[in-house]
């Protein structure tokens, strides 16, 4: 039999990943789904590319990194499962999300179906986007454990009739660790011939991700979390067949050329959706934390947070007066919680007196699902491979604490 705990320490070398994450010796973070501590691998390159510009200027620089630059358009695609023509680096999860959005070209006779874990500047987007060309927008119910309603959605997409449905839905949503069906989702759509845009910035890095079993059309994700990357970094990926039909909304000297007086042509791979100006020193960061994570594993990775988040999850759930507000589907490595008498923030405060790193996720960050679920606001834990039982038992007794004090009668709290 396995011990708890015991299989994930057979795939994940802990003790080396804490030795080339600078940030542990300063900090007990449980924040990878805001921005991860990265490598120090990932720094160095970020810091010698920096360098080098300093040294040449940024273009000479770029120059001579080329081939590097190039390589992490294969690491991408080998992380998702995809050929390297279907990558466009991008900023942010976001920006990769908005420009492929807004080259479906949308209008009336679309129909936006998004879950209820749909992040808020996604959300707000395809809002005013339906609201401006007059498409509709429907937001779909969630079944008991908290995740999108299946049998709704076939239904919906059934009687589609005449309207073009584009389903949105996030794979891991910012505000619990649910972990969404994407692969079932994936089946209805190409069934019912729609279009799928998938939201991966929260899985990729942290769960196996692959577009051909998940069969969505789109696909974005943020450097910065857990594939531990630098900020300002994001991966979108189109699917072949597509992207000759998306124009982008706004083509760029990168992703287009200018070919005659009102003549341009857009280039052929999903580069037509990236512009030029980048920060390369940053890009090159996102290639070794490809790479690192390539090296690890995705399974081992997977398998290392699913044992400590399961640690930190059943911990808090056995706290008295300390709610695990995820739900039933949650299968990541994000936990969210509420300690009964104290706000959120507090116990953010609490937290980081002790170098215990958390956020609070209030509900303008996800009005459909925390919103929907009259929280206010939640406490979120998010783990990565150098988060280790030590720090997830330090965690749990100063929440412990917490609670404790919270429950104490008016005057004897200190
Ligand atoms: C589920 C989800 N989608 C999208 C985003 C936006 O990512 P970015 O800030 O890289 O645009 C976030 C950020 O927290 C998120 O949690």
């Amino acid at each position: 039999m396995t011990v708890p705990g015991q299989e994930s320490a057979d795939l994940i070398d802990v003790a080396l990943e804490r030795a080339r994450t600078r940030g542990v010796a300063f900090t007990r973070h449980f924040n990878a789904a805001g921005s991860a501590l990265p490598s120090v691998g990932v720094v160095r390159a970020v810091v010698d590319h920096l360098r080098r510009e300093e040294e040449e200027g940024g273009y000479e620089a770029a120059a001579a990194v080329r081939p590097q630059v190039e390589e992490i358009y294969d690491l991408a695609a080998r992380v998702l499962g995809c050929h390297r023509d279907e990558i466009a680096l991008v900023d942010s999860a976001s920006t990769g999300l908005r420009v492929v959005v807004d080259a479906l070209d949308v209008g009336p006779g679309h129909r936006f179906l998004v879950s209820r874990s749909t992040y808020v500047s996604h959300a707000l987007h395809l809002m005013s986007l339906a609201a401006r060309v007059g498409a509709e927008l429907s937001v779909l119910p969630t079944a008991q454990d908290g995740s999108v309603d299946l049998a709704v959605l076939r239904d919906l997409l059934a009687q589609a009739g005449d309207r073009r449905d584009v389903v949105c839905v996030a794979h891991v949503p910012t505000s619990s660790g649910l972990v969404e069906p994407v692969a079932e989702i994936g089946e209805l759509a190409r069934r019912h011939g729609a279009l799928y845009v998938l939201d991966a910035t929260q899985s990729v890095g942290q769960l196996p991700v692959d577009v051909a079993a998940i069969g969505c059309d789109a696909l974005a994700t943020t450097g910065r979390k857990f594939l531990r990357a630098p900020r300002g970094t994001g991966v979108l990926y189109v699917r072949r067949r597509l992207i000759e039909q998306l124009e982008p909304a706004a083509p760029d000297v990168r992703g287009a050329e200018w070919t005659g007086d009102h003549e341009w042509e857009l280039v052929p791979t999903a580069r037509r959706f990236e512009t030029f100006e980048c920060s390369t020193a940053a890009r090159l960061g996102l290639g070794v934390a490809l790479r690192e994570l390539l090296d690890r594993g995705v399974p081992a990775t997977a398998a290392h947070l699913a044992t400590m988040t399961e640690r930190l999850r059943s911990g808090l759930a056995a706290i008295e007066g300390v709610t695990v507000q995820d739900p039933k589907a949650a299968a990541s490595a994000i936990v969210t919680f509420t300690v009964d008498g104290a706000e959120p923030d507090r116990v953010k405060e609490r937290l980081a007196r002790h170098r215990i790193k958390v956020v609070t996720v209030p509900a303008g960050h996800g009005q459909w699902d925390l919103g929907f679920r009259k929280l206010g606001a939640v406490v979120r834990a998010s783990l990565h491979v150098y988060n280790d039982e030590h720090e997830v038992a330090a965690m749990l007794d100063v929440v412990e604490a917490i609670a404790r004090e919270a429950r104490q009668p008016a005057g004897r709290t200190r």
